[in-house]
């Protein structure tokens, strides 16, 4: 295990941090497993109780850490990585070995006001069927998720039931639709009381605002509109090498 160097510029916060970090990821410290007391901590490691505190503080911020009043200090599950890909939930979920599932909020076609017209390229008015589901895996909340399809797209959507079913899949199968170029924003946001119950978190918390676009042959076929837990996913991407062209001469 590792030791506290009284001699290094990190803050000793910092390094127990680390060494708590080092601990989960070796699964000496598994998932749900309790860690130790503050008071052990501060023994073993020399350390202040604040100290302490400010190290476990951090972990639990991060999300690597969570508090039962009354009953300790646990490990979190790490956190799911947002794919950063055109997939389906569905297909998302059964990669990495959860059930999917998804929970039928609301459908219904509204009529497509000046903003959906310009998304999808059709006359104001026009049909746009709307689809709300509570996305779950293992049968845990994940995420709430809005679609907005135009009715030409897919005319009898809504007389298929859309609880536990891909609707990538339906998509594909019953009405020949078959994305081929998508794009999605992520923002930080905070659960509105709404979303915050159906996803089982308290008000207010944080949570990862999506909006994705997926397209047909040039054409904007979904817009989805969708909360993810925050405390639950995390992003990833590579990162590019920037052409580094040559400097600019010194005026
Ligand atoms: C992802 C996307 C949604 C899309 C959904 C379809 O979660 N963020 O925009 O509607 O996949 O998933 P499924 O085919 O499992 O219903």
């Amino acid at each position: 295990m590792g030791k506290i160097d009284p001699t290094s510029p990190v803050p000793k916060y910092f390094q127990l941090r680390g060494i708590l970090l080092d601990l989960i990821e070796d699964a000496e410290l598994p998932v749900d497993a309790p860690i130790p007391s503050e008071r052990e901590l501060c023994q073993r490691f020399g350390l202040s109780r604040m100290t302490v505190r400010q190290a476990v503080d951090h972990l639990v911020t991060e999300g690597r850490l969570y508090r039962v009043p009354g009953k300790g200090t646990f490990v979190a599950r790490p956190k799911i990585e947002m794919p950063l890909r055109l997939v389906s939930f569905t297909e998302d979920m059964r990669a990495r070995g959860l059930e999917p599932g998804a929970r039928d909020l609301d459908h219904r076609t509204t009529n497509a006001n000046v903003t959906l017209a310009r998304v999808f390229d059709i006359p104001v008015g026009t049909g746009v069927h709307v689809i709300e589901r509570l996305r779950t895996a293992d049968g845990e909340p994940m995420a709430v998720e809005r679609s907005q399809i135009p009715a030409t797209v897919a005319p009898d959507l809504l007389d298929i039931p859309l609880g536990d079913v891909s609707l990538y899949d339906v998509l594909e199968k019953r009405f020949g639709v078959v994305f081929d170029a998508g794009e999605q924003t992520i923002e930080a946001g905070l659960a509105d009381s709404a979303d915050a119950r159906l996803l089982d978190l308290p008000r207010g918390s944080a949570v990862l605002l999506l909006q994705r676009r997926s397209f047909m042959n040039g054409k904007c076929v979904e817009l989805a509109v969708s909360t993810y837990r925050a405390d639950r996913y995390q992003l990833r991407g590579a990162l590019e090498i920037p052409r580094r062209g040559r400097p600019a001469p010194r005026q």
